[in-house]
């Protein structure tokens, strides 16, 4: 009897009109209940979502499966890779036994796929290269990612505002060094005059903290080619999506240039794109690993920035899955907003453990038939409890699900396949070179060339003119520096960062 009811409750709740995709089929006392569905609409796959589970459990798998679906309706992905498990899904999966068995309980065919795979990378990987300009991060993000004190920030922001004055391109770390030389050196009396002193303290500290960066070898994330987001939208000859996989696994000890990186990436992606509305399919999918990394040690004010951006970025048609062990990792307001949330399993080891097992129990809708904190504990590898959002943007009743195996390889690439895809990769030749066009540092580096040069001919002419002259005494700025800086508009837009870049749009 309670099985009928079981079944019929999950085929209402999970019942789907339009384009969806399949996560797999319901689990009730831990057995597959035939024809019990798990859908979940494409319509509100941009309300996005939390994949969490102790490691082991199957949160990757889960990733993969949704990934390809996407794909195969034309929905690229973005994968942040930081575990580097995720590149198997370029390759067809292996029919074997086990999955098989799997996909008879669920009544659903198994069907082994490739999919269009671009492999990114941040740093020298091999891969499509990231990459951004110093003045696209602007002061605020740049001032965080090195870690800066509020007066060392504003000497960043001054720095900012006189390349903004006078139109020099402030590309890579090598320009931003030359402008922290030229402000406290040869440009000191024209930056005294324009904006107030600068200490050579200050400027001696964040040029420390760049050499720091360098040594990450963080450099060569700042430059150009910058990185058109556009590229990231691509759908291949098929319709399929292409799903795009950063490869972190080399800043995974640098939660500080991480997030900066997100958070840059999502600013671009919400400002690049145009707005969407709830009513149509996703146009991005954005899954972000290990997702406690953008949390961790994140000030209030970046927190209230993610909150904003994972809030706006709905109506452009991006959805953003955070994926991490613990649901508690996620910050509450981000929590909220969350539409989808899959909940693998947790071990309860000790009281700690049991305490976030009965927090993450009561996030999930009352069920009639299940103990949500015991089923947590119980669920297998590959299964979890899940709630969506149906059509009408309503939660779905509770389901155990036992979710269906990727189509692709549930294993990594070999080298010599990444190879062949890097190979075969325009977009590894589109951003392959280092463009070093003139910048702050050959710009500057003129400016006190030709001033060396009118200095030395002035010397002579006052020489031969045998004429002693008092330079007439520097003005200094009428306005105290500081609030000279506060009312620029570098300034404010640095202050306001990401939201007034979004505000603005
Ligand atoms: N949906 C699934 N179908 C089949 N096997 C799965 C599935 N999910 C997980 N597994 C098995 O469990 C292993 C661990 O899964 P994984 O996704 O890497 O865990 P996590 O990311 O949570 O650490 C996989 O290598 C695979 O053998
Ligand atoms: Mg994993």
């Amino acid at each position: 009897m309670t099985a009928t009811k079981f079944s019929e409750s999950i085929r209402t709740g999970y019942d789907c009109k339009g384009e969806h995709i399949i996560l797999g089929g319901a689990l009730l006392n831990g057995e597959a209940v035939p024809d019990t569905l798990i859908k979940i609409p494409l319509k509100t796959i941009n309300r996005h979502g939390l994949i969490a589970g102790a490691t082991g459990t199957g949160k990757t798998k889960t990733i993969q499966v949704l990934s390809e679906q996407l794909s195969q309706n034309g929905i690229p992905v973005v994968m942040m890779d930081i575990k580097g498990d995720f590149s198997g899904i370029a390759m067809p999966g292996e029919v074997k036994p086990f999955i098989t068995e799997r996909h008879e309980k669920m009544g659903i065919p198994y069907e082994t796929k490739a999919f269009p795979v671009e492999l990114l990378t941040l740093s020298k990987q091999d891969g499509v290269r990231l990459r951004a300009t110093v003045s696209e991060f602007g002061p605020v993000l740049f001032s965080r990612i090195l870690d800066l004190n509020d007066t060392q920030s504003g000497v960043v922001s001054v720095i900012f505002k006189y390349c903004d004055d006078h139109q020099i391109p402030l590309l890579d770390l090598k320009d931003f060094k030359k402008l922290l030389q030229y402000a406290t050196e040869e440009g000191k009396a024209e930056f005294e005059k324009e904006y107030g002193r600068i200490s050579t303290a200050s400027t001696g500290s964040i040029l420390r903290k760049i050499i720091e960066l360098e040594q990450q070898g963080a450099d060569i994330f700042f430059g150009e080619l910058s990185f058109d987001i556009n590229d990231l939208m691509r759908i291949d000859s098929n319709g399929n999506g292409y799903i795009n996989i950063i490869r972190l696994t080399d800043i995974q000890d640098k939660p500080k240039l991480f997030s900066t990186f997100m958070l840059c990436l999502l600013a671009e992606i919400y400002s690049q794109m145009p707005e969407q509305g709830d009513s149509g399919r996703p146009e991005l999918v954005i899954f972000i690993d290990e997702a406690h990394l953008i949390f961790d040690q994140a000030s209030k004010a970046l927190l209230d920035q993610i909150e904003t951006i994972v809030k706006l970025i709905r109506s452009k048609g991006i959805g953003i899955y955070f994926i991490t062990q613990n649901p508690t990792d996620v910050p509450n307001g981000v929590l909220a907003q969350l539409g989808l949330k899959i909940q693998h399993a947790l071990r309860a080891f000790t009281a700690n453990d049991r305490k976030a097992i009965k927090m993450t129990a009561e996030n999930y809708p009352l069920s009639e038939f299940y103990k949500t904190d015991e089923v947590i504990t119980q669920l297998g590898i590959g299964e979890a409890l899940v709630t969506a959002l149906n059509e009408k943007g309503i939660p779905t009743p509770l389901a155990a699900c036992m979710m269906r195996a990727p189509m692709s390889r549930m294993d990594i690439l070999t080298q010599s396949e990444i190879d062949t895809i890097n190979n075969n990769s325009k977009l590894v030749k589109k951003y392959q070179e280092t463009i070093d066009r003139e910048s702050a540092y050959e710009i500057l580096n003129k400016k006190i060339e030709t001033a060396q040069e009118a200095a030395a001919q002035e010397q002579q002419r006052k020489t031969e003119a045998k004429e002693t002259q008092r330079s007439a005494p520097q003005k200094s700025s009428a306005m105290n520096p500081i609030v000279k800086v506060l009312t620029s508009a570098t300034f404010i837009r640095g202050a306001f960062g990401i939201l007034s870049k979004i505000l603005n749009k």
